[in-house]
């Protein structure tokens, strides 16, 4: 949480794309996040993520990067989202790359996006990350396991089958959804059980 700021400032929300399918989640998200006028996205895109952004979706990565409102390099270690001192909400990176979830698993730092989950962790903020692989190898369990200990929340894009979804589309909504729960973001389409 945020320390000695007014009940209505701007919330930070820190986005970690890392190179693991599913550009389209991070996309989807920072649509939605563009919609809360109270918050506010950081952007840091791994070299992964450019990969995927390319092999996967229609958008450049240029139009991408538009979505943020802060946009990192990630290069930039000497970024304001490196540093314990800069107030944010916490951070999700999705989707998550089992190289990213081994980075953080063992405070190997090597790029902006892995420092700033190191941050998240230290500061005790949220973190979130949605990591996405099968089949998961004892090695991808153990980092996450590990992950968990420390005070992650692991959410793989798991399909809500019981919602009876017509599309992907409705699909990436409940996922995102879920995530964004973590930061009491409400957000138009999630379905909550019972409540439909
Ligand atoms: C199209 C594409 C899809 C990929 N999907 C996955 C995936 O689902 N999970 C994963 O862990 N890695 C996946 N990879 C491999 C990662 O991108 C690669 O390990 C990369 O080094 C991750 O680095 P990053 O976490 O810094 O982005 C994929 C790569 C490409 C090009």
């Amino acid at each position: 949480m945020q320390q000695n700021l007014p009940d209505n400032h701007t919330k930070r929300l820190v986005v970690g794309m890392s190179g693991a399918s599913g550009a389209v989640l991070t996309i989807k998200l920072l649509q939605i996040m563009k919609t809360c006028s109270d918050w506010e996205t950081h952007l840091v895109i791994s070299k992964g993520a450019q990969m995927t952004i390319a092999q996967e979706t229609d958008y450049s990565l240029s139009e991408v990067e538009a979505m943020a409102d802060v946009l990192y390099d990630i290069n930039d270690y000497g970024a304001k989202i490196a540093s314990g001192t800069y107030p944010t909400e916490g951070m999700v990176i999705i989707p998550c790359s089992m190289k990213t979830v081994a980075g953080i698993a063992s405070g190997y730092s090597d790029n902006l996006l892995l420092r700033a989950a190191d941050v998240t962790l230290k500061e005790r903020r949220n973190l979130v990350l949605v990591p996405r692989e099968s089949p998961l190898s004892t090695i991808h369990l153990r980092n996450m396991l590990t992950l968990a200990e420390a005070g992650a929340y692991i959410m793989p894009p798991v399909v809500p089958y019981y919602s009876k979804l017509n599309s992907l589309e409705d699909m990436n909504v409940q996922i995102i959804g879920k995530v964004l729960d973590r930061f009491h973001i409400p957000i138009e389409g999630f379905h909550r059980w019972g409540e439909h």
